[in-house]
């Protein structure tokens, strides 16, 4: 005889069994994508939660960084004092897990728009929708919907500007300052942000709620505007120093902090710690993915975003 589940008041939709059963079953599922994909890396994502054992990870290495530096595509922000030393930059993101200070040469940033606008990108990260940036308007009216988000897959590694960046000795500098190892190269992406009208369940997917990513022990992501950004184009937001003091209940969920409302973490840590990033095309910044983060949906105009994330060990996965 078949029975009919939902007739079972403890396994309808809504009943509270029925949700733990779903979450346990979600939990299990990641746990053995993770194993199945780099069990190095299932260990160090229960691990490198904990604030301890990320410094302790990251004493344990060396990196003496050399006497002089090749040539470099960062310069200072126009008007702002010389462009910090990477040491002095490391010292910088480990007091506040951030620091924003410093651009791209004009000529990488033309090359990248450049190229940006003569590849396809891809609606919401699908590999089977592609579409040219200049035909936007016409791609959302066949798609019957606004778009969140595009990006270029992995197509910005054929983009020689891209590559200078990826190999520059100033940013692999601080990255290998900041981790004390030698920083490994992950991945990097070019990405659109549209205005577009969100739900909840779209700003999660696309982290444009607090959150921290682990990757690894420690891990440090550059950001470049190659469009304007001011309030109204979805800046990156930090929450400033949560890298280093976080509540253990916070550090034991990890990832997990994605779940808790931004405005409730607002309050646990201090608003006066929300630091927004705001400036002109070619401003870079760079922090430690660890840190509750952001980015904020645009309002007012679309925003191009390049991002590179160096480690410490190469894993054959990771979060996203
Ligand atoms: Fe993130």
């Amino acid at each position: 005889m078949l029975t009919n589940f939902s007739r079972v008041p403890f396994l309808t939709a809504e009943a509270p069994a029925f949700k733990l059963l779903q979450r346990t079953t979600q939990k299990m599922q990641s746990i053995l994508r993770l194993f199945w994909g780099d069990p190095r890396f299932l260990i160090m994502s229960w691990l490198a939660r904990f604030i301890a054992i990320r410094e302790w990870v990251a004493q344990q290495g060396h990196y003496l960084p050399p006497a002089v530096f090749g040539a470099t595509v960062i310069h200072a922000v126009e008007g702002a004092c010389p462009l910090e030393s990477p040491g002095q930059v490391a010292k910088l993101i480990q007091a506040n897990g951030y620091y924003v200070g410093f651009s791209l040469q004009p000529s990488i940033l033309q090359e990248l728009l450049a190229f940006a606008e003569t590849t396809p990108c891809y609606a919401n990260r699908n590999p089977a929708q592609p579409f040219y940036i200049s035909h936007r308007d016409q791609f959302e009216q066949e798609l019957g919907q606004p778009l969140l988000a595009a990006g270029y897959l992995d197509a910005h590694e054929d983009c020689e500007a891209y590559q200078k960046i990826r190999h520059d000795p100033y940013l692999l500098a601080v990255a290998s300052q900041y981790l004390n190892h030698p920083a490994i190269y992950l991945r990097g992406e070019l990405s659109w942000g549209f205005p577009a009208p969100n739900t909840l369940t779209d700003k999660i997917k696309t982290a444009r709620v607090y959150h921290c990513d682990i990757n690894d022990f420690k891990t440090i992501k550059f950001f470049f505007y190659l469009t304007d950004v001011g309030e109204g184009e979805g800046p990156h937001v930090y929450m400033q120093g949560t890298h280093r003091t976080r509540r253990f209940g916070h550090q034991r969920i990890g990832q997990g902090c994605a779940a808790i409302a931004d405005e409730d973490l607002v309050q646990i840590y201090g608003r006066d710690r929300v630091q927004v990033v705001t400036g002109a095309a070619g401003l870079g910044f760079v922090g430690d993915p660890y840190c509750l983060h952001k980015g904020t949906v645009p309002v007012d105009n679309s925003r191009l975003l390049l991002q590179l994330e160096f480690g410490i060990t190469p894993y054959r996965i990771w979060y996203f």
